[in-house]
């Protein structure tokens, strides 16, 4: 494996604020890798000086070993960017900004008219090369965002929330198309605030926060290293909000919570069950189901992330 992406000691700061603090990183080639974080992490900070369009305060950034502050022009030629907001033209047709697009790169337009045929049947949108930008639904604009970011064939692929305003049938069209875009050998780097989709389509996740890297591994790694699980606990009568108080004050016990199911323990691995269990029987309740999970995504990220709000 090698990296395609070098990041090392990376940092930008806006006045006294550091949105992006010491970050080192490599991506491998071939990866799609998952940028997470909440709200402010710095994820777009990131992106955007790995696409040149901000420049770091200090620290370097290489892309095929081309330095994205002094090799500008040349980074710029090897990555397809797509931003949050489009980038197309409205006004123009589907063929015409893929045309235009094209034109800024120098491809000959043979060239373009042909790759412009490849990229909008695996987008799915060869239907509508015709059609004004502006005529297309929301998902489609998403596509076409990624077809103009593709007409240079370029070798890493950035995308930061392409999935957001997405209904479910084309989020997973989407990763289907990412998925075949990274199996023609484009690396891929997105970020995305669903993690059904980093856990489902990522093989590789860096969890950010406030700047810095918290944790970087594959999906199941990301959920072991939680250490925590959950389970489900029904039993009869059914005074949750009387045990809950009981079940929080056990030391390994992370956090608690009620539904009309039960209640939701997660515990880390070290507690033995019967603990819970017992404070459960010694309440007058009786024990119905417990229902064990692995732990998530989800509860990784809001472990690792959760204290942004604080
Ligand atoms: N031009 C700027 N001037 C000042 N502060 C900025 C600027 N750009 C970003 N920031 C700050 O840097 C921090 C990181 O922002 P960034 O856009 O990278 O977050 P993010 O991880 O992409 O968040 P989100 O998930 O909301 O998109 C935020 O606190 C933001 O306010
Ligand atoms: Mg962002």
């Amino acid at each position: 494996m090698e990296p395609i992406i070098e990041i090392r000691s990376l940092s930008k700061s806006y006045g006294n604020f550091s949105a992006l603090n010491n970050v080192s990183l490599s991506i491998q080639k071939g990866a799609i890798f998952g940028l997470l974080g909440p709200n402010g992490a710095g994820k777009s900070t990131l992106i955007r000086i790995l696409s040149c369009q901000s420049r770091p305060t200090s620290g370097h950034a290489y892309i095929s070993g081309l330095d994205v502050v002094s090799d500008k022009k040349d980074v710029l030629s090897i990555i397809g960017v797509v931003p949050q907001e489009n980038s197309f033209y409205e006004e123009l047709t589907v063929s015409e900004n893929l045309m235009f697009f094209g034109s800024l790169y120098g491809i000959p337009v043979i060239e373009i008219k042909k790759r412009s045929h490849k990229i909008l049947a695996l987008l799915h949108l060869d239907e509508k090369s015709q059609s004004p930008a502006s005529r297309l639904s929301g998902g489609m604009k998403t596509r076409l965002n990624i077809a103009c970011a593709l007409i240079h064939k370029p070798g890493v692929l950035i995308l930061d929330e392409p999935s957001v305003g997405l209904d479910p049938v084309s989020r997973k069209a989407l990763w289907d198309t990412i998925r075949t875009v990274n199996d023609e050998g484009t690396t891929i780097l997105i970020t995305t605030h669903y993690m059904e989709e980093a856990d489902l389509l990522c093989d590789r996740l860096l969890i950010m926060n406030r700047g810095k890297i918290v944790i970087e591994g594959n999906p199941e790694e990301l959920k072991n290293m939680a250490g925590e699980r959950t389970i489900l606990i029904t039993s009869t009568p059914g005074n949750y909000q009387a045990v809950k108080g009981k079940v929080e004050s056990l030391k390994a016990v992370v956090s608690c919570s009620t539904s009309e199911k039960g209640l939701k323990i997660s515990l880390r691995d070290e507690l033995p069950l019967q603990a819970v269990l017992d404070v459960f029987e010694s309440a007058g309740e009786s024990i119905k189901n417990v229902e064990s999970g692995a732990p998530s995504l989800e509860e990784v990220f809001i472990q690792v992330a959760g204290e942004a709000w604080h």
